[in-house]
């Protein structure tokens, strides 16, 4: 029996004794495109750090049927923009250079192979040419297509990416759109927190709606209603467009 790509039991992070996510329990299968929703300050952020072992939390997470020590290098992980140094020193190439990193173990330098894995990644989000730019140069849309490029240099089997569209341009979410379809249809789970519930219900398979509690997980269209997104947002919709059109104004 294969087991669920992402098993969740009972898990609990607090800040602070502040209780951020509060008893989750999830269980998704795979292959899926897996939209996680829900408003500023839910717990998405938390909810992707806590399965990758980045925060300190309690209960059981397991991902491919393992704990997440065993299976990290079958892992991609995109953070928020917000959340990287952009001063840091280096290059778009060595960004995605270090995709590759974890199949190479701690001792082996990167070589020839590596660099064409990079080099084809670069290409695939269409940054060509910007190898040596350091990433602070970079526009918003540029920079998250370099964190693209680096999770996919590491050929994961499943990818937790944290809002790769919010502030991108319309050329860039094009591309990022192709790239997860793509992605799914190579096997590939992909957990993505999206903040744009326009295109929640056409882009993915799943959808994960959270509010420091898990409000609802499953097929979209059984799961994506009204009234879960009302408990999701906490607001009094009426109509599914409604909810949509106030979550867009209420960013
Ligand atoms: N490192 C941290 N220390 C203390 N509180 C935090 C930390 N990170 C996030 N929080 C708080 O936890 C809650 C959830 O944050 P986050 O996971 O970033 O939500 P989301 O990604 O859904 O916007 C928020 O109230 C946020 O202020
Ligand atoms: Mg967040």
């Amino acid at each position: 029996m294969v087991p669920p790509v992402l098993e969740v039991d009972d898990l609990n992070t607090t800040y602070q004794r502040r209780v951020v996510l509060d008893a989750i329990d999830l269980s998704v299968d795979g292959p899926a495109l897996v939209a996680i929703v829900g408003p500023n300050g839910a717990g998405k952020s938390t909810f992707l750090k806590s399965i990758l072992g980045l925060v300190p939390c309690t209960g059981s997470v397991r991902v491919l049927g393992q704990p997440i020590d065993s299976v990290r290098r079958r892992i991609g992980y995109v953070p928020q923009r917000e959340s990287v140094d952009w001063d840091f020193p280096v290059s778009v190439g060595d960004v995605a250079l270090m995709g590759t990193y974890g199949r190479l173990g701690w001792f082996r330098r990167p070589g020839a192979a590596e660099r064409r894995v990079a080099q084809e990644c670069l290409s695939r989000v269409g940054l060509d040419g910007l190898e040596d730019r350091q990433i602070g140069r970079l526009s918003g849309g540029q920079q998250q297509r370099t964190f693209l490029a680096r999770a996919l240099a590491q050929q994961a089997d499943v990818y937790f990416m944290d809002e790769p569209m919010a502030g991108v341009d319309a050329s860039t979410q094009a591309v990022i759109f192709d790239l997860l379809d793509e992605l799914r249809d190579a096997g590939k789970t992909v957990f993505v927190v999206h903040h744009d519930l326009r295109t929640v219900a056409s882009r993915f398979d799943r959808v994960v709606m959270l509010n420091r509690r898990l409000i609802a997980a499953g097929p979209m269209a059984e799961v994506f209603t009204t009234e879960n997104l009302q408990q999701t947002y906490d607001s009094q919709f009426v109509t599914l467009d409604e909810a949509i059109a106030c979550s867009a104004t209420t960013r």
